[in-house]
């Protein structure tokens, strides 16, 4: 499996303070890549530095041995799925979909409508095609989303907590629909504090601590990380809700 993101020496601050410090990373093609970490440590700095949202410099990220420097430069290889969903309010599900394949792809009406079907089909809310986002739940909201950024095909989704403003049902939802990707080799990024999720999909957990990568590896070897007191301090605070 090819590299797909390759990060080297990337440092981040806003102000006076220090995100993100000399952080090396990569991500190969069809991994699944949890990133946990205490709040402030710099999770979504470090996604959105790889969508591209934040600027950074030139030579510290490389997305398919290309330089990211801004959106511009990630858009159509990135999708991101967030934790407040971004849907349009006033398209309809449908629309949703079907505007961004019209208006940033191009692509004829009637092919994309096809493809938004397909694609609502997968994610289960198909039959929600006419109706308005405000209507759905969060689990379907999220769906929906996930669905809007597979449409642009991209090489790897980023999710920055995709299920922390959603009960546990509907979290689940959203975890088979993740785990469903992950099985078609759909790379992934996932931020994340849903333990029992990790272990089901991610082939690599990463935990970030003050702006570094404190230790990383399969969820088997970081879950068993018994000596390692700061990852221990961390877990013990976090969610291992069976989802
Ligand atoms: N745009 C910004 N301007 C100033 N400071 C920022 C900005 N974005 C993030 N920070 C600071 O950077 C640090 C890391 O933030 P970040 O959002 O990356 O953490 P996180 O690990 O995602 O935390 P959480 O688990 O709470 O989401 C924090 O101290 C935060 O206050
Ligand atoms: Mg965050």
């Amino acid at each position: 499996m090819g590299e797909l993101i390759k990060i080297s020496n990337l440092s981040k601050s806003f102000a006076d303070t220090k995100v993100l410090q000399s952080l090396d990373m990569r991500v190969n093609s069809g991994e699944v890549v949890a990133i946990i970490g205490p709040s402030g440590s710099g999770k979504s700095t470090l996604v959105r530095c790889i969508a591209g949202l934040e600027p950074v410099s030139g030579d510290e990220i490389l997305l398919d041995g290309e330089a990211v420097v801004n959106t511009a430069s990630t858009h159509g290889k990135v999708g991101m799925v967030f934790q407040n969903f971004n849907l349009f309010p006033h398209f309809t599900v449908g629309e949703n979909i079907i505007k961004p394949l019209k208006t940033v792809l191009k692509m004829k009406v009637d092919i994309a409508t096809e493809k938004a079907k397909t694609l609502l089909d997968k994610v289960h809310i198909l039959d929600k095609f006419d109706q308005y986002p405000n209507s759905l739940s969060g689990g379907q909201k999220q769906r929906l989303a996930i669905a809007r950024a597979l449409a642009m095909e991209p090489e790897i989704i980023i999710f920055d907590e995709p299920t922390s403003s959603l009960d546990p049902k509907l979290a689940h939802e959203v975890f088979e629909t993740i785990s469903d990707l992950a099985k078609e080799g759909q790379t992934m990024l996932i931020v994340t504090h849903q333990i029992n999720a990790i272990r089901r999909f991610a082939t690599r957990v990463v935990f970030l601590n003050k702006g570094k990568i404190e230790v990383e590896g399969t969820p088997d070897y970081i879950f068993n990380q018994a000596d390692n007191q700061i990852l221990q301090q961390f877990l013990k605070q976090v969610d291992f809700a069976d989802i």
